[in-house]
């Protein structure tokens, strides 16, 4: 493993809020004792402004049969008014965001002020249509101020928002809705992204449709496109409509610290999507507070995360984490690549970007493309960078710290998870020379331990799963409706740790590199899907009868997705059939969900008792056809025969294409 470090400039670390000794000690100090950890909490719930200020900061343990995760559990506050309100004594007419659409001729600035009043508005609008504390409501939006507007009008109300992304079909999305039994949804006519139309508001109507869905009484659509849509009369009302009339003073609700702010569904290793609930007290604490510590925040700063709403990154680092600290935060609406790649680079000069947030997926579609486009933009406001979503390979790194960042910014390689709430490993920056890839320290509170596959904590270097053996603020507290699958996937295999599903390596500096899912947790362009989740939309198509679906190698998305299909008697395996296949795969989760590989085989391989040897297909999927390890709990040994033929001349055929 490479240990190139890149020392920062003087001139970053004269300016840096934090100094290497600093963390030192806060670190050593935060994670001291349980009554030290409560102290540098307490500390930073200073951060907050509480209806009520919280006596009690942890109550948590991690013991099954006394499960809890409890913090600031007699505080009491509003989000929307650490978000806004609090700011409007200062710096009322600062922008909150500023929103670069999809065209370069668009964008649009909402000053602190702005948005508290449409916030207001939006709430009481809310308040009128019945929705009150607890309710579910979910957001099928577009990169659109309204989005953040909407999370913060259902933090006002005190509702449970539950975003579900834009790029999900109506399937994904209907099936969501069942699951949080949501009252509303608020969603756009259409989204706009690279001059393409999606047909957000026909999605919602198809997903209405299914069986389950009858909780929903409403839904508000906001005007972003102007393309002719259906409304239901009764059911569907425009957004401009609703809240025109409506005041801009909104009474924010009391929110116990511990009450549920939003559910966000992610993909995990079995069965469907899970709803991870993150509370109130708790998860502001610490988006506030890993916001500005680990990227450096200044007043002055323009912030730029490129992250959906729809993800947890958006959530927090996009929204929550910004807004709270008063920070401008930049939203984008379209895509790198148009009008060109030179897009990115406009924007950051176009908007004196200062900080930039994106994915090792993003930086290698754009590096893929040359530096010309890069270079038509001078980037001199840039000072910082941040990557999350997946390892970044030293390459990509090299070329964000080089092209994009001129040599002069550091990149801070981010760590976390939608469970996580935050950033849990990071090189605050102006404390530690960064080696490219790695994701380097912990944060304050956080006590990261790597456990070999037995549950043996290791010690000094070493290799094997990461968990962490304390909790944080931001910490998920439950799966939607189901408690028990929580305990289950985090907190029994490794009794007494929070299981992350990564696998990670200390150095001899004790600095932490992830190398990537244990789990069945594809990361595909930094975006989480389940084999399980991939392999029941294939099974679904009538040609098949079983699939098994693997991560592959992919130059751009880090990981591409695998399938290995058994189809029906009678059926031909064709190019047709194949494209047919992965349409209705993208048809049934969404174009996330792209097959990069078809592989259309007699037999999989399964051990005796009938489980799918994953190992062998990863392997044969990235090309490695010998060297398979033990093979002796196959049922059938000569199926890898057959597949290894098929695999072989699909990626023949595939090279010979490009
Ligand atoms: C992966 C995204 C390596 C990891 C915030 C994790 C990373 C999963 C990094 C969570 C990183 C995230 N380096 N891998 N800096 N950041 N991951 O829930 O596998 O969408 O478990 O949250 O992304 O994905 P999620």
């Amino acid at each position: 493993m490479t240990q190139k470090s890149f020392p920062l400039t003087a001139e970053f670390i004269a300016a840096a809020n934090t100094t290497a000794e600093q963390y030192a000690n806060n670190y050593q100090q935060s994670i001291a004792s349980s009554k030290a950890s409560d102290n540098f909490w307490a500390e930073r719930a200073e951060w907050i402004d509480w209806f009520k200020k919280p006596t009690k900061i942890s109550d948590v343990s991690y013991d099954l049969d006394d499960f809890r995760i409890k913090w600031f559990e007699d505080g009491e506050l509003n989000i929307s008014v650490n978000c806004l309100d609090r700011h409007l004594r200062n710096n009322p007419y600062k922008p909150a965001i500023i929103w670069e659409g999809d065209h370069p001729s668009q964008h649009k600035i909402v000053s602190f002020k702005e948005l508290h009043a449409e916030v207001c508005r939006l709430g009481n609008a809310m308040r009128k249509l019945g929705i009150k504390k607890g309710d579910r409501v979910t957001l099928y939006m577009p990169m659109i101020p309204e989005a953040m507007v909407a999370m913060l009008a259902c933090a006002r109300i005190g509702a449970v928002h539950s975003v579900v992304f834009g790029g999900f079909s109506a399937d994904s999305l209907g099936n969501r809705i069942i699951d949080s039994q949501s009252k509303l949804v608020i969603t756009a006519d259409e989204g706009l992204r690279g001059n393409k139309h999606t047909p957000l508001k026909v999605n919602v109507d198809r997903a209405l449709d299914m069986d389950g869905t009858q909780s929903v009484d409403k839904v508000i659509v906001v005007h972003r496109t102007g393309n002719s849509i259906p409304m239901s009369g009764r059911r569907d009302v425009w957004y401009h409509t609703l809240i025109g009339g409506e005041s801009e003073h909104c009474e924010p609700e009391v929110m116990n610290a511990e009450d549920p702010l939003f559910l966000l569904y992610t993909s995990g290793s079995t069965g469907k999507p899970k709803g991870v609930l993150h509370t109130t007290g708790g998860y502001i604490t610490y988006a506030l507070s890993t916001f500005r510590d680990v990227f450096d925040i200044k007043d002055d700063d323009v912030y730029w995360c490129t992250a959906d709403v729809g993800w947890i990154t958006g959530h927090t680092y996009s929204t929550y984490g910004p807004l709270a600290n008063g920070t401008t935060t930049v939203m984008f609406e379209g895509v790198p690549e148009y009008p060109t790649w030179a897009r990115v680079g406009h924007i950051i000069d176009k908007h004196k970007i200062s900080v930039l947030y994106t994915a090792p997926t993003a930086i290698r579609s754009m590096m893929k493309e040359g530096d010309t486009f890069v270079r038509e933009s001078d980037r001199s406001s840039l000072r910082l960078l941040g990557t999350v979503g997946e390892p970044i390979n030293p390459e990509a790194w090299d070329w964000y710290y080089h092209v994009v960042g001129g040599g002069r910014c550091p990149i801070v390689d981010t760590w976390w998870q939608t469970e996580t709430g935050g950033i849990l490993l990071a090189p605050i920056p102006g404390t530690v020379a960064l080696k490219p890839g790695a994701a380097m320290n912990p944060l304050y509170g956080i006590k990261p331990e790597v456990v070999d596959s037995d549950g043996e904590v290791l010690e000094g270097p070493a290799e094997g799963n990461l968990a962490i053996s304390n909790s944080w603020p931001g910490q998920m507290r439950t799966i939607y409706n189901d408690h028990q699958r929580f305990l289950q996937t985090y907190f029994t295999e490794y009794p007494g740790y929070y299981f992350t599903g990564d696998g990670a390596h200390r150095d001899e500096d004790g600095h932490y590199w992830i190398t990537g899912r244990v789990d069945d947790v594809l990361n595909v362009s930094g975006h989480r899907l389940g084999t399980a989740e991939v392999e029941s939309a294939v099974d679904a198509h009538p040609a098949t009868v079983e699939a098994a679906v693997v991560g592959m190698p992919h130059d751009i998305r880090g990981v591409g997705i695998a399938a290995f299909i058994i189809l029906r008697s009678g059926e031909v395996a064709n190019e047709y059939l194949k494209s047919e296949i992965n349409r209705h795969v993208r048809n049934e989760i969404g174009p996330i969900a792209n097959l990069n590989a078809i592989y259309i085989v007699d037999a999989l391989p399964k051990t005796r008792s009938g489980k799918i040897m994953r190992r062998i297909l990863r392997n044969l999927a990235a090309g490695q056809y010998v060297g398979l390890g033990d093979l002796s709990t196959l049922a059938d040994s000569s199926v890898i025969n057959q597949i290894i033929e098929v695999v072989k001349v699909e990626r023949e055929q595939n090279r010979n294409q490009c």
